[in-house]
């Protein structure tokens, strides 16, 4: 296995299992893995992209329905954490794992001499090995620093943009990422505190003005932060820019037939799939409506129960 550094200028050679007999085990449960492999396989592939390698657990359902000994699995992830799940003793030499995000796809495509991919899978948004990570401050249950970037080594963590963004900015991105109506009045005190010279920089700083701001919902089942977290994270990652990039792009990276499974886990990122299977004629919409976890499933892996995917093949 190969874990190429963002952006896929200098190499790193790691050999991982494809059983997640890591160094660090993944705590990570993949969503809807059925339904993964049935769009993904369907149509006999060989050469299968993850784009969101996460803990491993998609690509190592997948790789097993390659044919014996042939074909290619890919990974992708933006997160250096994932070559701590690295086995160094065995693994399957079909599967190689890139070290960036999945906007890559053909650089990695190119590392490999490998003109086309038959199925591509984006599995979006965060692995709860990023969640019960104290130090990533993706879990507002955890203190930590306010960092929330999938790769720590690039671009700014969000402290940073909080401390130098204007009020106006910070309240949009709140509002237009989190849907969070009170957006406003969180930004305000934001930027109140670091004029005080008390900057957020942790996540309890951030969830104390959340709870100040956020009337508790009506079910009390949202916590107050989870918008606000939502909505920085989406932008210190450009996740949109990035999905909706990708999307445009995608049918060029396919083989004939070629299959693109995504899996999103909020309204914002469903429309934009939704939208560009839509509007690009390139596509064969193969899943009129969004597909579902099923109640078992929620019940077993509760993470899941936002889900939806959506399935496209080349027309
Ligand atoms: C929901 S997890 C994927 C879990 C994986 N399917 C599994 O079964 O273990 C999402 C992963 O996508 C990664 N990610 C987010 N944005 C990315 C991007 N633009 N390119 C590559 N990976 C990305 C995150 O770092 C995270 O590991």
């Amino acid at each position: 296995m190969i874990i190429w550094k963002s952006p896929f200028t200098a190499a790193k050679v790691f050999r991982v299992s494809t059983e997640s007999q890591g160094v660090v085990e993944t705590v990570h449960v993949p969503v809807m893995p059925d339904e993964v492999v049935h769009w993904m396989t369907e149509h006999a592939p060989r050469v299968m992209v993850d784009g969101t390698y996460g803990g491993g657990g998609h690509s190592s359902l997948l790789i097993k329905k390659l044919p014996p000994g042939e074909g290619f699995m890919i990974g992708l992830d933006r997160d250096p954490a994932v070559s701590e799940r690295v086995d160094t003793e065995s693994h399957d030499p079909r599967l190689t794992v890139f070290l960036g995000s999945y906007e890559r796809i053909p650089k990695a495509l190119e590392a490999l001499e490998i003109p086309k991919a038959d199925a591509i899978l984006l599995d979006v948004g965060l692995s709860s090995d990023q969640l019960a990570d104290a130090n990533r401050g993706f879990s507002f249950t955890v203190d930590g620093p306010l960092d929330l970037r999938f790769d720590p080594e690039f671009g700014d963590p969000a402290s940073d943009w909080l401390a130098w963004k204007k009020e106006d900015e910070i309240a949009n991105a709140i509002y237009q990422y989190g849907e969070e109506r009170c957006s406003r009045r969180i930004a305000k005190e934001i930027v109140t505190r670091r004029r005080k010279e008390n900057p957020v920089k942790t996540v309890n700083d951030l969830v104390e003005i959340c709870r100040r701001c956020v009337p508790p919902s009506k079910n009390h089942n949202i916590h107050p932060a989870t918008r606000t977290f939502q909505a920085l994270r989406i932008v210190v990652n450009d996740e949109l820019g990035i999905m909706e990039r990708t999307l445009k792009a995608a049918p060029e990276w396919l083989a004939p037939a070629g299959r693109l499974v995504v899996i999103s886990f909020h309204s914002l990122e469903d429309r934009i799939v939704k939208n560009a299977f839509r509007d690009d004629e390139r596509w064969n919409i193969l899943t009129k409506k969004p597909l579902r976890p099923t109640d078992d499933e929620v019940r077993m892996n509760p993470r899941s129960r936002s889900a939806k995917m959506r399935v496209a093949e080349l027309a």
